[in-house]
């Protein structure tokens, strides 16, 4: 198979893309990736030299380079997206641009193509926040966020490719991902950087939101599987069943560290946070798709990771890192922007 991974420099397209090539010999990747702020060529050195292998910096809403990436594969899988919530609330345009706009270019191109595999790589927060139960696939979209809310528009754009041109498209729904290579916003990279450091460790509102966290390569197990043997025109959930809080993932890394829980800093909490995700995962597990690596050693590899590749992190936690930090962390106590 012939893949064109769009994101593949971020984090969860970075490690499908070495998984791939690792577990699919006579496969071959193009990755295409704007190398935004989140994007890392680092993460992709692993595979740098892999004749099979190939990087075209460019953006998935250029549609003449899209359009000739597309007829040179079999299948695209859309990874590409801007991801963070927080960052959504600041600047919602960036997310509509690429998560909806972005994703239409995307389906044109392999509509044109005749691609017989489109996989629109997804999350849980398409179902907004559910208060009690799991969601099934069935379940109706009611994003909160204008990140969730550009997700779920790349998806309805996806529907209407498969009702309209019968594209075989796939749809994933992810909750929380975690491991290795994560861009040091996002919760758990965030904690643990700051805790090396001796930073405080910034929990939104009263620290209760629940989130199921699972590990990244569990996520692009099950992504692969969705691809490979997944029937075109269905969606999947991936979730583990964990229901973890802000809190609990604080405690989790400081007690990783051996540090003080006086790192713990409660600030103003997100606008519109959602309270929890839950999603029921039974449906690619009739598949055969079994996360196996669980929260506690996941965890303590991820930490592990993280203090052993500081040269990785520490690059990015300076200049416009810093700035997005200070506008959007304040501490509960004072009301003032955090440093
Ligand atoms: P990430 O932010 O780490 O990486 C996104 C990648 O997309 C980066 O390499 C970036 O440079 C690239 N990109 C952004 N805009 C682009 C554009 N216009 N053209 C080309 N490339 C562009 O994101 P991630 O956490 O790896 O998430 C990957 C996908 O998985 C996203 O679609 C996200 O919505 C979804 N997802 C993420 C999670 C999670 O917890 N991280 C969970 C479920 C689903
Ligand atoms: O559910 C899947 C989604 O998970 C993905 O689609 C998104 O791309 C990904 O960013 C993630 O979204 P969340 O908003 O759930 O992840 P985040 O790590 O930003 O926040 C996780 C929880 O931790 C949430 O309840 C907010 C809280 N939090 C987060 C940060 C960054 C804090 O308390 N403090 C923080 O500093």
């Amino acid at each position: 198979m012939r893949l064109l991974i769009t994101g593949g420099a971020g984090f969860i397209g970075s490690a499908f893309v070495r998984m791939t090539l690792n577990e699919h010999p006579e496969d071959s990747v193009v990755v295409l990736d704007k190398l935004t702020y989140a994007g890392n060529l680092a993460n992709l050195e692993a595979v740098a030299h892999d004749p099979r292998y190939r990087l075209v910096r460019g953006d998935i809403c250029d549609a003449t380079l899209v359009g000739t990436l597309a007829g040179e594969v079999d299948v695209i899988v859309n990874f590409a997206a801007e991801s963070h919530v927080d960052r959504s609330l600041e600047a919602p345009g960036h997310f509509i641009q690429t998560d909806v706009f972005g994703t239409y270019v995307l389906l044109e191109a392999a509509r044109g193509a005749g691609h017989r595999r489109f996989l629109q790589v997804s999350t849980d927060e398409v179902y907004g926040e559910v208060r009690s139960g799991r969601s099934l696939e069935s379940a109706p979209m009611r994003p909160r966020s204008p990140y969730s809310a550009s997700k779920a528009g790349g998806e309805m754009l996806v529907a209407a490719y498969r009702a309209s041109f019968g594209l075989p498209a796939i749809v994933t729904r992810g909750c929380n991902t975690y491991g290795p290579h994560q861009y040091p916003e996002k919760i758990i990279p965030l904690f643990i950087t700051n805790a090396i450091d001796g930073l405080p460790l910034p929990i939104y509102g009263d620290g209760g939101a629940l989130r199921d966290y699972l590990h990244v390569e569990d996520h692009c197990r099950g992504i692969d599987l969705a691809l490979r043997h997944g029937r075109p025109g269905e969606d999947y959930n991936l979730g583990t069943g964990n229901e973890v809080s802000g809190v609990d993932v604080a405690d989790m890394v400081l007690r990783l560290l051996g540090l003080p829980e006086s790192l713990k800093q409660f600030v103003t909490d997100r606008p519109g946070h959602d309270r929890r995700y839950a999603v029921d995962s039974t449906k690619l597990g009739a598949l055969g798709w079994v996360p196996k690596i669980d929260l506690p050693n996941g965890m303590e590899e991820t930490v592990r990771w993280y203090r052993d590749h500081e040269q990785w992190w520490r690059p990015l936690k300076s200049g416009e890192f810093w700035e997005f930090y200070r506008r959007n962390y304040r501490p509960l106590s004072t009301g003032a922007a955090s440093s």
